[in-house]
Order: structure tokens, then sequence, then C-alpha cells
């Protein structure tokens, strides 16, 4: 069981916290509007609403928020970051989704990585899962990188709690090539497979 704390109450932040209250996790919601942010709360049942820009009450952190916003909601929480988990999940494909918006060489995660506190440690994981599929709560393979051998550890058991196969890609520098994975999965929605209910999974037979 973790305790998380996710900010952001869009879809992501909506599908991850159900899979995770339905996981038996510790589940924080915090939200830019009060309002809102109670309304998705008591949806989920079982989860609480945290006060932004506060300390977050989870070990674990969850960015859901689009990557455009990431710098400026991590350096509103600044110091109160310190010593969390902090899982990255965004997209950062440009408009059209067929490039990055990032420069060659780096990575939405890298880049939130030099803006949150030393003692925190971002991972990036669950920007392979489309929202709406990660919602149906069928069984997927969510692919993850960071530096930190135990916030690894930490953030594979949490995604096994939703009912997810957890799986390691490496170091913190393959965030870019998830990221990649995005425009990835939209051209293939958009082309050869002709829908947005898929998910991208490994064959693995050891
Ligand atoms: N949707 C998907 O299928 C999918 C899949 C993989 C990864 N992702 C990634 O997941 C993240 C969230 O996507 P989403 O689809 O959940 O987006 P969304 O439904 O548009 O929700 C975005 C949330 O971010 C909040 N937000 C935006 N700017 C903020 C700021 N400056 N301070 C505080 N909160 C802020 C919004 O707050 P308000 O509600 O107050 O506007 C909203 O709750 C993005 O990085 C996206 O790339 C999405």
């Amino acid at each position: 069981m973790s305790s998380v704390s996710i900010i952001g109450v869009g879809n992501m932040a909506s599908a991850l916290a159900a899979r995770a209250v339905a996981g038996g996790n510790i589940v924080e919601i915090i939200g830019r509007d009060p309002a809102k942010t109670k309304e998705v709360a008591a949806a989920l049942g079982g989860a609480t609403v945290g006060t932004a820009g506060t300390a977050p009450a989870g070990d674990i952190v969850i960015l859901a928020v689009p990557y455009a916003s990431a710098a400026a909601v991590v350096s509103e929480y600044g110091d109160a970051l310190a010593g969390k988990v902090i899982i990255d999940i965004s997209n950062t494909f440009n408009a059209d989704a067929t490039g990055l918006v990032t420069p060659d060489g780096t990575s939405g995660a890298q880049e939130i990585a030099k803006a949150v506190p030393a003692s925190a440690h971002v991972v990036k994981a669950f920007n392979t899962v489309f929202g709406h599929v990660l919602a149906q709560g069928r069984p997927l393979d969510v692919f993850f990188a960071g530096d930190d051998a135990r916030s690894k550890a930490t953030v594979s058991a949490f995604i096994e709690s939703l009912g997810l196969r957890p799986l390691d890609v490496g170091g913190l520098e393959m965030a870019r090539w998830l990221e990649g994975v995005g425009p990835l999965l939209m051209g293939l929605a958009r082309h050869g497979a002709g829908t947005f209910n898929l998910a991208l999974g490994v064959d693995l037979r050891g």
C-alpha cells in the first residue's frame, strides 16, 4: 500500500486515483479549484482533499498536469516536495502529435527533475497509457524510467497495486524515449489502429 498525492483533477488524475483507491492505497487529490477538487474526491470515495501549494501528504506525488504547467506547479510547491517520489506522467508532444516540444538530448522528466528539491526523485511513468483506457480497469503494461533505485521500487509496487504490470526501461535519460511513445500511440490510433481504444504492451516470454 502506498500513500499518494495527485496534483491535478483532470482525466489522468481521475483515472489514476480511481485505480489507486481500488488498489487499497491512501489517496489525496490536490487541485487549484477547491470546489472541483472536492467533487472529484467525493466521486472517488475514499480520497482526501489536499491544499494546493502546501506539503502533499503522500510519499508519492503524481504530477497530473499538462507539461506546459509542470514547471510552474513544481516551483509553486518548492521545498514542500522535499523527499518525495515524484511521478511525471506528462506527454510532451506538439499540437499535431508528430514531434516533441523538448529539445534533443533532454526530456520533460529531466527538465522537471532539475526543478524539484535535491532530495526528491523523479520517475517517468504512465505517459504511455491513455487515460480513458486506464479508466476501463483492464490490465496494462506501464513503462517507467528513473535514476533512484528506491524510488523506482516504490513506483513499481504502486503500479502493481493498480493491477498493472510495471516495466522498467532504465534511467531518467530514457524518459525521452518514453515521451516519444506519445506521438507513436497517437499516430497508431489515427492511422493503423483507427481507434484510441488501444494500449501498448510487451510480449514477455522469458
Ligand atoms: N489524457 C491522457 O490520455 C493522457 C495519457 C498519458 C499522459 N497524459 C498526461 O497527463 C497529464 C494530465 O493530462 P489530462 O488528460 O488529465 O489533462 P486534463 O484533463 O486537461 O487535466 C489537467 C489538469 O491539470 C490542472 N492544471 C493545469 N495547469 C495547472 C496549474 N498551473 N496548476 C495547477 N493545476 C493545473 C488542471 O486544472 P483545472 O482542472 O483547474 O483546469 C486539470 O485538473 C498531462 O501531462 C498529459 O500529457 C495524459
